[in-house]
Parts: C-alpha cells; structure tokens; sequence
C-alpha cells in the first residue's frame, strides 16, 4: 500500500502527519515512511543522522538495504530519509524521478513492509504526479486558513483533470475551536463534497513531541492530536 501525504500549499503539516501516522500504522503492521521532499523533515524530526536515502535510490547509487533505518528502538516503524543527493542536487533529484523506478523501488519494498507512507514537497510537479498515479490512496493535508483553502480548490481541479479524484482523502489539520476555523472547516465540506477523513487540532503537544525527536502519541498519548488521529488511523485502514 503506497499512500503519499500530499499538498499544494506549504507549511499545513504534511511532514507531521507522514510521521505520526506512520508511528501509529506500525501497531497493525510493518511500515516504512519515506522521505521524498529535499527539506529532510523525516530525519529532522526523528534527530537521525543519514547520508544516503531515497534520492540515491533514484538514481541507482544505493540499494535498499543501506538506506533502510528503524526509526525507534521498539516497535515496526521503518524510515528512509531524503538522502544527501536530494539536498546537493535537488533539481536533478526531481527530474530523475520517474514512474518505472518508483515502482521498481516500492515493490521490492512491498514484500516487506504493508504500509508505505511518502511525505512530499508542496507543489504539483513531475515529482509528485508520479507518485500520486503510483500510489494506492493519497491523503491531501489542508489547513482552515482561506490561502490552505484557495490552493485546495486549485489541487481540487487538477486532480479531477489527471482522473486521480477517486482515491483519496482530506485531513483538515490546524483545527482551532472558534468561528473563522469552524466556517472555513464548513466551506471545504462543502467544496470536497465532504471527502473528509478526519480533523487534528492544532495541538502545542506537537511542537513539544518535534523538539523531543519523537512522535506525538509517544511524547503525550492522551493529547487530543493523537486522539483525533487514532480516528483517522481506523477509518484509513476500513478504507484501504
Ligand atoms: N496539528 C498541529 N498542531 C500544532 N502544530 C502543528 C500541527 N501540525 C503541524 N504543526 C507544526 O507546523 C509546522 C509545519 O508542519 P509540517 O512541517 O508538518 O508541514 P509541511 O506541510 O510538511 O510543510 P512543508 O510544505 O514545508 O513540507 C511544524 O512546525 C509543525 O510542528
Ligand atoms: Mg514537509
């Protein structure tokens, strides 16, 4: 199962997502998250040092077993960060990414691992179209602000033209509890038809849990983030 955490705008918390998600996908099953964005976050927020990932992947300079971390000592939780090709070259990096090689890679991955999760970079490009045709289900990440909200509409119709509009989802994240979030919540039901999975609070636990190089639920698990994206966690897996 190939999911890429995607967005157009940046900054709504698709790197945040990718990783917590994935943390809480390990319970049920083996799962990797690959970075595929050249700002490192993965590495970042789990304080893991790399130096090839998957960028050297693309271009044929590593095999997957140099690039394969555990991201905690316990439990199934894999990761393969962005790789220093991807940093020192970003360009070539993108445009070396094709659909061919994408597959090659996750099938291999796919005898081992059940849930592939991709964080991405926030634009639509030759990058992330490929990723999105390769993938199982994708996940946009939006964020109740009226930019998050113009630049959905935008993903919105491109994806309805590229005929990728049956098969993904919508986490509103950022969440806060007063009228300008909750009507602008309201607006993107409505734009969406109401293809929304599921909400996440914005949540002080989150930055707390990044500074720890850990995960929410691992830092606070009663926190309403991790309570919320439990939620999320079982309607995905009803999904997939
Ligand atoms: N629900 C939340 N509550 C509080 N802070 C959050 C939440 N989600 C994300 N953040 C914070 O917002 C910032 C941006 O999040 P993140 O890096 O995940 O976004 P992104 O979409 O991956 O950004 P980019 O497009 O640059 O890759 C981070 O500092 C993160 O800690
Ligand atoms: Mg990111």
């Amino acid at each position: 199962m190939v999911i890429p955490i995607v967005s157009l705008k940046g900054g709504v918390g698709k790197s945040t997502i990718s990783m917590n998600l994935s943390d809480m996908l390990a319970d049920y099953d083996k799962t990797i998250v690959i970075d595929t964005d050249q700002q490192n976050s993965i590495a970042s927020l789990l304080c893991k040092r790399f130096k090839k990932g998957f960028s050297e992947l693309i271009i044929g300079e590593a095999t997957l077993n140099e690039v394969v971390q555990k991201a905690f000592d316990d439990g199934k939780l894999y990761f393969i960060p962005t790789g220093h090709y991807a940093i020192t070259h970003p360009i070539e990096f993108e445009d070396s990414i094709t659909e061919e090689k994408l597959i090659k890679i996750f099938k291999e991955l796919e005898k081992d691992f059940k849930y592939i999760i991709l964080d991405t970079p926030p634009r639509i490009s030759k990058h992330v179209k490929s990723l999105l045709n390769i993938s199982d289900f994708f996940i946009v990440v939006i964020s109740p602000d009226p930019a998050s909200v113009a630049s959905l509409k935008i993903f919105l119709d491109y994806l309805k033209k590229e005929r990728l509009d049956n098969k993904f989802s919508i986490i509103v994240n950022n969440l806060e509890p007063n009228e300008v979030s909750e009507d602008i919540y309201a607006f993107i039901q409505a734009i969406t038809q109401n293809n929304i999975i599921g909400t996440l609070p914005k949540d002080v636990s989150v930055l707390e849990s990044e500074a720890n190089c850990t995960t929410v639920r691992r830092y606070d698990k009663e926190s309403g983030f991790v309570h919320y994206l439990e939620d999320i966690v079982k309607k995905l897996l009803k999904i997939l």
